[in-house]
């Protein structure tokens, strides 16, 4: 085996340069093919990590993000309609901020898998800070994720308690969005959790005067 001499390759740059130029069209069906494939499968899969047993794959952890979420009014409510992870985390309106942010979601499993919250201990230490990343997400996009279930437009004020009727109907003009007032709804409020919105406020406020 090993003193035969390796004729493979070179027989390979022996083929007349003609039968290589059939390369390009033939090239370009196979381009065109794997697209074809590709943007369906790209369909397929921008559908199944979508869903929430999708996310539970990594975020099930019984202890925490799984009893919150079933416990909270956005998995049962009299109205019957659920909010899945996908609603309040992933962008709808746009197929391009949808495949980017999932992208991005998709670097994640380099620190699960190195065990980034694998306990519970571990994911209270990083509660804090992964809360403010959708916070400054959330104020960022005014709310929008809440807005294509919620508006203002929507709200029946005179069915409301009064604090939140005259809340909501000045919160526009007051340029205040939803998780100014409403955070820790889903899942436990990180503690300190007033204090690092103010931050995220005062740095954005910062911001815009420049
Ligand atoms: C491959 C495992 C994995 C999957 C699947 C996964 N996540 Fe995560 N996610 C993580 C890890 C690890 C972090 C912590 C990242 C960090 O802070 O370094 C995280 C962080 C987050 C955060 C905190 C904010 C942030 O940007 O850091 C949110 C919100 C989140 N994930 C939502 C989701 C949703 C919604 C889904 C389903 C569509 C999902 N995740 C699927 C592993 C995963
Ligand atoms: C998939 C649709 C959907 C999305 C997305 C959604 N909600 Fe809701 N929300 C509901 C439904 C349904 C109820 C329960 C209505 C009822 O029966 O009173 C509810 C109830 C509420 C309540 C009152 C109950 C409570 O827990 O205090 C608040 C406040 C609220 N939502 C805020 C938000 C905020 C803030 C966001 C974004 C982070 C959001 N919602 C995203 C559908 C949604
Ligand atoms: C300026 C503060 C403020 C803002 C901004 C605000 N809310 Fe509220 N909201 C309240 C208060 C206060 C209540 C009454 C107490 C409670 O349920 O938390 C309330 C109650 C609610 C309720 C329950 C109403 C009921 O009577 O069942 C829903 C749903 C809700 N808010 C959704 C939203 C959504 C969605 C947004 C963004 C479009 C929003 N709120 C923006 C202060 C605010
Ligand atoms: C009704 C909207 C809503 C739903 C449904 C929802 N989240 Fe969140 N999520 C939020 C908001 C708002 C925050 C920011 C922190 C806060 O206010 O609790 C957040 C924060 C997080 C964080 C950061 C860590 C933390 O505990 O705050 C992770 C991780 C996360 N969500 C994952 C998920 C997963 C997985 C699901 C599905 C089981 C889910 N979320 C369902 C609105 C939602």
């Amino acid at each position: 085996m090993s003193d035969e001499p390796q004729k493979q390759p070179s027989r390979l740059w022996s083929i007349p340069k003609a039968r290589w130029r059939l390369g390009i069209p033939l090239g370009a069906l196979l381009a065109f093919g794997l697209g074809a494939v590709a943007l369906g499968t790209t369909n397929y899969v921008l559908h199944e990590t979508s869903t929430t047993e999708f996310c539970f794959t990594c975020h099930s952890h019984e202890m925490f993000i799984k009893p919150e979420y079933e416990a909270s009014s956005h998995f049962s409510n009299a109205a019957g309609v659920r909010a899945e992870c996908a609603d309040c985390h992933l962008p709808h309106d746009n197929w391009f901020e949808l495949v980017w942010t999932k992208a991005v979601v998709s670097l994640d499993i380099i620190p699960e898998m190195r065990g980034k919250l694998d306990t519970a201990e571990k994911y209270e230490s990083h509660r804090a800070e992964m809360a403010e990343a959708v916070w400054r997400q959330f104020k960022e996009n005014d709310s929008k994720f809440c807005r294509s279930c919620h508006s203002f437009d929507a709200m029946n004020f005179e069915e409301q308690e009064r604090q939140a009727a005259r809340r909501h109907s000045r919160a526009a003009e007051q340029g205040k969005t939803c998780i100014d007032c409403h955070y820790g709804i889903v899942h436990a409020e990180p503690e300190g959790a007033g204090d690092i919105l103010d931050r995220i406020d005062a740095e954005m406020t910062a911001e815009t005067a420049d």
